[in-house]
């Protein structure tokens, strides 16, 4: 096999949330998700090994990375080797194009394209399934960023039954997410940290993954008939459920901020106005609306409008990670 291999991932939004670990060593999801990878934002990833380093070297943006996000990525490249009976260290190069202080996380497109580069080169199993659920163990959320469009992540019991796998949507369905990045603020807590806190402390969490299983049943029917109305309200639903569990969290976590909520009053006057546009929202004061491909312009219009101090990018559903190397 190539020891030296460049694989390029995107973004996926949850429709369908993941929120909460069952077993946070092996990325375990309490529940299952359902999402769309995006067109926008990729990360491109290049492993080398190293013969002979004693230790690994990870570039971030033509950056040496340190700290948590170089201590993650050795950890995961631990993982690649263990599996690989290997002991070669490697460097690692990844280019993300999300805009700094954009506020959107890259973990997702960061570990589907680590695990589909770190793969190839230390000669793993390249399959589909394998390398969703080696993403996972980098981020959870990294697990659906393998496939295209869109992607349920099954949070099984134990490694080998967590794993994504694609979603068939009817052609007709049309779909758009226009990403407003609104004034991020002050550092939030960690999504790690605000799932085990939701998990461990919010009364409300219980009730919210167990409506999220009647929300991925009625999700799944959404898409495969094509009814653009009923996957948005759907995925608002299963985010705002997902936000209140934090709310109720004890301290309580909280990701909107005043003009999230501008946002999210503007979609309520476009719904109004008969356009079909739904929230649902992160770990972050970022609001994604999904709309119709046709009413992009429209939706972008009001977002600005609402927020004039947001950027806002428009994105489609995108293709799964893959080797830019054979
Ligand atoms: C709110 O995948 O970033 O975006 O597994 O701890 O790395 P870790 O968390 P991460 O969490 C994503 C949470 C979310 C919802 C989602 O993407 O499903």
């Amino acid at each position: 096999h190539a020891t030296d291999a460049t694989a390029i991932a995107h973004p996926n939004i949850a429709l369908i949330k993941y929120w909460g670990k069952s077993d946070e060593r092996l990325f375990l999801p309490r529940t299952d998700s359902l999402s769309m990878t995006l067109d926008i934002f990729p990360t491109t990833t290049r492993v080398r090994l190293a013969p002979g380093a004693d230790q690994d070297a990870v570039v971030f943006n033509g950056e040496p990375a340190t700290g948590e996000a170089a201590r993650r990525i050795a950890a995961f490249l631990d993982l690649v080797r263990e599996r690989a009976g290997s002991v070669e260290r490697a460097v690692v190069d990844t280019e993300n194009t999300v805009p700094t202080g954009a506020g959107l996380a890259s973990s997702a497109s960061g570990f589907a394209a680590l695990a589909v580069a770190a793969a190839a080169a230390y000669g793993l199993d390249g399959e589909p399934r394998a390398l969703s659920r080696l993403a996972r163990r980098g981020s959870g959320s990294a697990s659906r960023s393998i496939f295209g469009d869109f992607a349920v992540w099954h949070a099984g019991t134990d490694d080998l039954s967590s794993y994504a796998e694609p979603v068939d949507a009817a052609a007709g369905l049309d779909p758009a997410l226009v990403v407003a990045v609104v004034n991020a603020g002050p550092k939030e807590v960690s999504s790690r940290t605000a799932m085990r806190r939701t998990v461990d402390t919010s009364p409300l969490f219980e009730p919210w993954a167990l409506s999220s299983k009647d929300d991925l049943v009625d999700m799944r029917a959404a898409l495969s008939s094509g009814d653009l109305d009923a996957v948005g309200e759907i995925a608002e639903r299963n985010a705002l459920g997902m936000h209140a569990t934090m709310l109720a969290a004890r301290p309580a976590v909280r990701y909107m901020s005043p003009a999230s909520l501008t946002v999210l009053d503007a979609v309520l006057q476009l719904r109004r106005d008969g356009i079909a546009a739904y929230v649902t929202m992160d770990a972050g004061p970022n609001v994604k609306v999904l709309c119709r491909r046709t009413d992009t312009d429209r939706v972008a219009t009001a977002v600005r409008g609402a927020a004039p101090d947001s950027a806002v990018h428009i994105a489609g559903p995108g293709k799964g990670a893959r080797l830019l190397t054979e």
